[in-house]
């Protein structure tokens, strides 16, 4: 049954390219959700990770798509045995005593089905904004990597009523724009200099606490168009994480092999996005302005940010990632 690890790697390596959809699913969502039930283990796990790679990292791009990891490890827990299996669940952040394998397990067969079914990330790529940005607006201008270099990108630019907020809790101002299908974008632009505080900030409780505090207003929104990716051996960071067993000689994968014990030698994980200025509806590069209206606030994302995609429907994290350097 080696087979069966192999399509865990080749998935676990390509697992970036799936995305969560919620749509035509036929579920209601007043009925019980198997998948959302995963959402708040998912996206602690998600920030979790995220943290790490930022930490081991400095004044890099990271990159992730965290429920693809998630639910490619909780697969693959599905061939391991005793021991192995509960640290890597528990690694997940699952409470093994609040929810049973079994249960877990369902959920993310459920997750893995909608991945497989979604055409979403082909969307994704293409940059399908409910509103798009003007393309003749999109002109090159600095990003301020940091205090000794600047780099010229492609600035898409938008004028219109978007959710904003200027955090009085941590030191950031951040924007939510929707995406064609049920995902939901973050924006977030740290203070300079602060990108380390609002990153270790980063909760559920933080992103509820925005959800609640975005208010609708009109912003002259300047984005780079960009393409984003990460590829990464999540070996040594499962290790930290507590899953350490993946990755030694003590890993018991006797559900997948009676032979000799395998050894998972690498956890290779990619995710890739562009952004440009794509969208649904056109953009209104036309602004009316009345002498009595006040300028609208202008939000340049011209120095490291913070991106992160969710799926507005099961709260799945599908893409978190700080961009330092654009180009
Ligand atoms: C797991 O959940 C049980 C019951 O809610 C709780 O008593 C226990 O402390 C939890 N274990 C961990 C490791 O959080
Ligand atoms: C996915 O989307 C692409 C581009 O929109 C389309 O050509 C392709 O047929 C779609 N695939 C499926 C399986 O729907
Ligand atoms: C600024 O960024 C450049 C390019 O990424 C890097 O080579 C340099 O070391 C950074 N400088 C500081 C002070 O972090
Ligand atoms: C955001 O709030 C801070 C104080 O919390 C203030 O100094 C800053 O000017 C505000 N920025 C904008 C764009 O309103
Ligand atoms: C978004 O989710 C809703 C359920 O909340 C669903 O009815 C709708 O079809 C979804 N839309 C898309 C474009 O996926
Ligand atoms: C795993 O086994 C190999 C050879 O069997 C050995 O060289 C290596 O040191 C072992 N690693 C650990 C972490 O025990």
């Amino acid at each position: 049954m080696l087979p069966t690890l192999c399509t865990c790697l080749l998935w676990l390596s390509t697992s970036g390219l799936w995305t969560v959809q919620a749509k035509g699913s036929g579920t209601d969502v007043s009925t019980r959700n198997p998948h959302r039930d995963l959402a708040p283990n998912n996206v602690d796990f998600a920030f979790t990770l995220y943290k790490h790679l930022v930490a081991s990292g400095p004044g890099k791009n990271v990159f992730i798509s965290p429920v693809s990891i998630s639910t490619a490890l909780a697969m693959l827990s599905l061939g391991a045995r005793g021991y192995t299996r509960e640290q890597l669940l528990q690694g997940l952040g699952f409470n093994l005593t609040e929810m049973s394998e079994a249960e877990i397990h369902r959920a993310f067969r459920h997750l893995h089905h909608l991945l497989r079914e979604s055409n979403t990330t082909l969307e994704m790529t293409m940059g399908m904004w409910a509103h798009s940005f003007d393309l003749e607006s999109t002109r090159e201008e600095n990003f301020y990597v940091n205090e000794t270099t600047t780099v010229k990108v492609p600035m898409m630019f938008q004028s219109n009523t978007v959710k904003y907020l200027n955090d009085s809790v941590l030191p950031c101002q951040l924007v939510q724009l929707d995406y064609t299908g049920n995902e939901t974008v973050f924006f977030v632009l740290p203070v300079k200099g602060k990108m380390d505080s609002v990153i270790t900030a980063l909760s559920r409780d933080t992103i509820q606490r925005w959800s609640k505090s975005l208010t609708i207003r009109q912003v002259d929104l300047y984005i780079p168009k960009i393409s984003i990716s990460g590829a990464y051996d999540l070996g040594g960071i499962m290790g930290d994480m507590g899953i350490a067993d993946l990755l030694s000689n003590r890993t018991h994968f006797s559900g997948i092999t009676q032979e000799a014990l395998p050894k998972v030698s690498k956890v290779l994980h990619k995710a890739a996005l562009q952004v440009d200025e794509k969208g649904l509806e056109a953009a209104a590069p036309t602004r009316v302005s009345l002498s009595a209206a006040p300028e609208p606030l202008a939000l340049r994302f011209n120095r490291p940010f913070i991106i992160m995609i969710f799926d507005d429907f099961t709260w799945s994290s599908l893409f978190l990632g700080k961009v330092v350097n654009p180009t």
